[in-house]
């Protein structure tokens, strides 16, 4: 007989990105008329940079001839792209990264979700709550939690991220956890981490032999002096954390889709009798077996956005996100709304002010066809919240904000 993943049972719910496209397209169908402004899911609005469209047409162009064609990428990724990464995002930030430390892919969505295959079934996760759902479904998909019961799932650490610790919790109350996945600049909340901070969770990881998993997809957002890029800008983090990264939010990539991981070869594992395990050598043996490479003329375009042009042309991109971010949380701050998150993040986190997460989501959907995300979709600490995107266009962002305020005054 044919049995099925039992595991997948114990998922609460949908995934939280389709309920919310569920509920606004069911909105959308019963009032035609509406006019719907999208700032759930952080989904980016700009096209792609000329320096990026240009080098995707000339890699285009290439493919249409027998001389320069290409078919399956390299295993890790074209050496183009990975010398670019490697000296773009770590040398020139004095970091000690190498090129086949780093592995392309076709987004830190996929890399996060498949990353746990490498860890055993016993092993206790500890993630941030709120936290982005990918990193919890996917650990209970492979059964390493048990049901959830008042939105918690037994089994899971939760780090609980609140104004009282200033949204970014330290390893004191991950007791027990082997594994902990770390955002920043955060999703949902928007904050950033210090070195301080960071040290902090990377001493605990080298102390206790465990695992960081940091995700970094948001690191383009940063404005602040001195707030780290990379875990890599730790000491001792080489030895205790994988680093993923993408081009979606930097580069506009969510629908061309470009990414990577950095897995050091330092990054210390164990197997199950406690001898050491090469995690770099495992996730080689994931990613060549299960993987085929991301497109010649996607990785083309992900390089150019190293080139001068290319850099100038996204960060003027992140400014234009950041900018709307900046209206979002002042318009809201006027209507009474506490938010954090949006100077270094594309995410503003919002109280709702005592009503309940869902109930507030529906009525700004209802009452000013504004599609945000529920905070309780992200976990028990997000109850009580909204997270609204700064992905849109300046004069769809006002607009949204003009309705908001008029619901809400
Ligand atoms: C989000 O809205 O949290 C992200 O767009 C989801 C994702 O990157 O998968």
């Amino acid at each position: 007989m044919f049995t099925a993943n039992g595991d997948y049972a114990n998922l609460k719910g949908n995934y939280l990105f389709y309920e919310v496209g569920k509920r606004a397209r069911a909105y959308a169908e019963a009032h035609p008329d509406a006019e719907l402004i999208r700032m759930g899911i952080g989904d980016v609005t700009q096209p792609l940079v000329p320096a990026v469209i240009s080098a995707m047409h000339r890699a285009v162009d290439e493919m249409s001839r027998a001389e320069t064609f290409h078919g399956y990428a390299p295993d890790f990724g074209y050496e183009f792209l990975r010398e670019a990464i490697h000296k773009r995002d770590y040398v020139s930030r004095g970091i000690d990264v190498s090129q086949d430390e780093i592995f392309v892919s076709d987004g830190a969505k996929c890399d996060v979700g498949n990353f746990q295959e490498l860890f055993s079934r016993s092993c206790r996760i500890a993630v941030l709550d709120p936290v982005y759902p990918v990193y919890v479904d996917t650990n209970v998909m492979a059964g390493r939690t048990g049901t959830n019961d008042g939105g918690r799932y037994a089994g899971l650490v939760y780090l609980t991220c609140d104004a009282s610790n200033g949204f970014v919790p330290g390893p004191e109350a991950a007791e027990g956890a082997d594994i902990v996945y770390l955002c920043y600049p955060n999703n949902p909340t928007g904050a950033v981490a210090t070195k301080e901070q960071l040290q902090k969770w990377v001493d605990w990881a080298n102390d206790r032999k465990s695992l960081i998993l940091f995700d970094a997809a948001y690191e383009a957002f940063i404005r602040t002096p001195g707030i780290p890029h990379s875990i890599y800008e730790i000491p001792g983090a080489r030895e205790c954390a994988v680093e993923f990264r993408s081009f979606s939010k930097t580069a506009g990539f969510t629908g061309t889709r470009c990414a990577y991981a950095v897995v050091p070869t330092s990054v210390r594992a164990w197997m199950p009798d406690g001898s050491p395990a090469d995690l770099r050598a495992m996730w080689t043996r994931r990613h060549t077996t299960k993987f085929n490479g991301v497109s010649y003329p996607v990785q083309r375009a992900a390089e150019a956005v190293y080139s001068p042009e290319g850099q100038a042309q996204t960060r003027a991109l992140v400014d234009g996100y950041l900018a709307n971010a900046a209206i979002i949380r002042e318009r809201l701050a006027a209507c009474g709304l506490r938010c954090i998150g949006g100077d270094n993040s594309p995410y503003i986190w919002v109280a709702t002010g005592g009503v309940d997460s869902w109930s507030f989501f529906d009525r700004l959907l209802r009452e000013a066809q504004v599609v945000t995300t529920p905070g309780s979709g992200f976990g028990r600490c997000g109850e009580g919240h909204i997270r609204i995107s700064a992905f849109n266009r300046s004069d769809r962002v006002i607009e949204a904000m003009d309705r908001i305020e008029k619901v809400l005054k």
